[in-house]
C-alpha cells in the first residue's frame, strides 16, 4: 500500500512575526517542486493565525504542537482547547513530544488523553514514541515503545489510528545532531507497524510512521528510503526555509523512486 509521504516542520517555541513571514515566503516558493509530499508547518499557538494567514493559499497545512486533555473549554488557565485550534484552521497536532513528556510532565496517561480530545475536536494527532539513551542501551526500545503505544490503543482502541499519524522519535537523536541510522530508525518502526498489525492489519499498512531526530538535508532520503519511514518531524532544519525544502525535495524524490 502506498502512503503518501509527510513532512512536518516542528519550530517548537522559535520565531517572531517578522521572521516567520520571510520562512514562510521562503518554504512556500519552492513547495511546487514536491508536489507529492504532504507539507505541514507547526508554529507556536500565537503565530497560528498569522502562519495560516500565510499559507491560506498554498498546498502546506497548518497543525498545532500542543493541546489540552480536558473534553471541554473552561477554566484552565494557560491552556488551549482542540476546537481553538481547529477555528484557527489546524489539521494535525503534535502529541506525546518528548520534550513535553520529559520537560512538562506529560504521562503515558495525559498524552493518551490529549490524543482522544484532539480527534475528537477532528485533528489529526501526530503521536510520538521514542526511548532514550539509557533506555536503547538497556535493550528496553521495544518495551518503551511498546508502553507508549499501548496507552493510547488501551484508551483510544486500535481503530484510532486509522485516523493518526505515528512519530518515532528516539529521544537521544532529538536536537543532538545524532540521527538515528536508516536501519535503527526502520527497525523501531516495523516494530511499531508490527505492533498495530497484529491488532488489524489494515490499519498498520496505511498508517504512517514518520522518523523525527536531527533530520537534514543530507541525510534524509537515506531515512526516507526505508520501507516503513513515510516522512519526517522536522525540528532544528524546519527553521531553514532551503532545508526544509531540501527535506521534502528527498521525500519527492523518493515518491519517484517506487
Ligand atoms: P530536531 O527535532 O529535528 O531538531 O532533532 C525533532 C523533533 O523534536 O521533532
Amino acid at each position: 500500500m502506498s502512503r503518501p509521504y509527510l513532512v512536518a516542520g516542528n519550530w517548537k517555541m522559535n520565531g517572531t512575526l517578522e521572521g516567520n513571514t520571510r520562512l514562510l515566503q521562503g518554504i512556500l516558493v519552492g513547495l511546487e517542486r514536491c508536489p507529492d509530499v504532504e507539507i505541514l508547518v507547526c508554529p507556536p499557538a500565537v503565530y497560528l493565525e498569522s502562519t495560516g494567514a500565510s499559507l491560506k493559499r498554498s498546498r502546506a497545512v497548518l497543525g498545532a504542537q500542543n493541546l489540552c486533555e480536558q473534553d471541554k473549554p473552561g477554566a484552565f488557565t494557560g491552556e488551549i482547547h482542540g476546537h481553538m485550534l481547529k477555528e484557527l484552521g489546524c489539521r494535525y497536532v503534535i502529541v506525546g513530544h518528548s520534550e513535553r513528556r520529559t520537560l512538562y510532565g506529560e504521562t503515558d496517561d495525559i498524552v493518551a488523553r490529549k490524543f482522544r480530545a484532539a480527534q475528537i475536536c477532528g485533528l489529526t494527532p501526530i503521536f510520538c514514541v521514542g526511548e532514550t539513551l539509557q533506555e536503547r542501551e538497556m535493550h528496553q526500545t521495544e518495551s518503551v515503545l511498546g508502553r507508549q503505544l499501548g496507552a493510547v490503543l488501551k484508551l483510544c482502541g486500535i481503530h484510532s489510528l486509522a485516523q493518526a499519524v505515528l512519530a518515532y522519535e528516539p529521544v537521544w537523536a532529538i536536537g543532538t545532531g545524532r540521527t538515528a541510522t536508516p536501519e535503527q530508525a526502520q527497525k523501531a518502526h516495523a516494530f511499531l507497524r508490527a505492533q498495530v498489525a497484529a491488532r488489524d492489519a489494515r490499519i498498520a499498512a496505511a498508517l504512517r510512521v514518520l522518523y523525527g531526530g536531527s533530520v537534514k538535508m543530507d541525510n534524509a532520503s537515506a531515512l526516507f528510503s526505508q520501507p516503513d519511514v513515510d516522512g519526517g518531524l522536522i525540528g532544528g532544519a524546519s527553521l531553514k526555509a532551503d532545508e526544509f525544502l531540501g527535506i521534502c525535495g528527498a521525500a519527492q524524490a523518493q515518491m519517484k523512486a517506487v
